[in-house]
């Protein structure tokens, strides 16, 4: 598995905790920045992680910032993205099985970087339930072909 992941400035420092992880599992990663916490803007770091995933050329993002919720918004405008902002054990399970999110987001100023971890880890390891999920989400994907 290949995990892309990017932060703007507020999730800089839990994105440096979430790289040493994948580290740790072993998981290839490529880390689009930011780099430091000087103020960026968050769609300068979330899209490119949300496009490299809907491209293909990485299986999952990680896109993290203060709250998680400007990095959600923005993956999610990327056709093929299914994005979930997460902040607890169950739901980074839940999404996995039921939503086959291909990108976490997480908010550095929400949680820990210990839950985070944890988070990660459940998310990166769950997989999808299909069934009567994948008619679901194929919805999704039938409305992204239509001219909206
Ligand atoms: C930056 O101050 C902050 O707005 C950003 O990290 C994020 O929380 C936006 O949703």
């Amino acid at each position: 598995m290949k995990v892309v992941i990017g932060a703007d400035h507020g999730g800089y420092i839990l994105k440096e905790e979430i790289t040493s992880l994948l580290e740790e599992m072993g998981i290839e990663y490529e880390d689009m920045g930011c780099n430091c916490e000087d103020s960026v803007d968050y769609p300068d770091y979330g899209l490119p992680v949300a496009e490299k995933v809907a491209r293909g050329e990485a299986d999952r993002g990680i896109v993290i910032c203060g709250t998680g919720i400007g990095m959600s918004i923005t993956a999610n405008k990327v056709k093929g993205i299914r994005c979930a902002l997460v902040h607890d054990m169950f739901t980074a399970k839940a999404t996995r099985e039921h939503n086959d999110t291909n990108v976490l987001a997480m908010g550095a100023r929400v949680i820990g970087p210990g839950l985070a971890r944890e988070i990660a880890k459940i998310w990166l390891s769950t997989e999808f339930e299909g069934g009567r999920h994948a008619k679901r989400i194929g919805k999704i994907a039938e409305y992204e072909q239509k001219d909206n």
